[in-house]
């Protein structure tokens, strides 16, 4: 046996649901990217944490962020398409994170709606990785304040914290963007 036998735990992310395996939480989860104070260990987990009884307004704009993750998520795949082409690797590891974290937010909204996460769409984008992050830019600022909105609308105190998550991360993207603006 070997001697750190005990060492690693599961944890679950609050936000997107997903379990991780570590030592500890990690500092964003690698499937929404949420913070890691979203993180708790398995055995707390609350199982009815996406089965919230949904007011009007956050069921109309949890379809809305929906489309919006969706959206941004096939931009990301194209994006990350080009990239691979330009055999830019860096632009090809950005996107594809991108696009893998939007899909994430996409089926953690489906489980509030209790529909399955809608397959993506395709999408158009640049052929130029420097135009896309520009794009992607812009994309992630309307989210932001989609979010926002949406977040001060919530009645749900669980939405109000699951709108104000995605906000958060939307602005790493943003600044993650931002790269070649300052
Ligand atoms: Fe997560
Ligand atoms: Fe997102």
């Amino acid at each position: 046996m070997v001697d750190n036998m005990g060492k690693v735990k599961v944890f679950r992310c609050r936000i997107c649901g997903d379990p991780y395996i570590g030592s500890e939480a990690p500092m964003h989860c690698p499937f929404c990217g949420a913070p890691q104070r979203f993180f708790v260990k398995a055995q707390d987990w609350n199982p009815d944490e996406f089965n919230v009884k949904l007011s009007e307004i956050s069921k109309k704009n949890l379809e809305a962020a929906l489309q919006l993750e969706l959206d941004n998520a096939s931009f990301y795949d194209c994006a990350k398409n080009k990239a691979q082409k330009a055999g830019d690797n860096y632009s090809l590891a950005k996107f594809k994170a991108l696009m893998k974290v939007e899909r994430e937010h996409a089926s953690a909204i489906s489980k509030f709606l209790k529909i399955s996460s809608p397959e993506l769409k395709k999408q158009a984008c640049n052929a130029d990785s420097k135009v896309n992050s520009k794009e992607g830019w812009e994309r992630e600022g309307r989210a932001i304040k989609s979010y926002s909105k949406f977040r001060d609308e919530a009645t749900e105190q669980r939405l109000k914290e699951f709108f104000g998550a995605l906000v958060e991360i939307e602005t790493d993207h943003l600044d993650l963007h931002s790269e070649y603006f300052k």
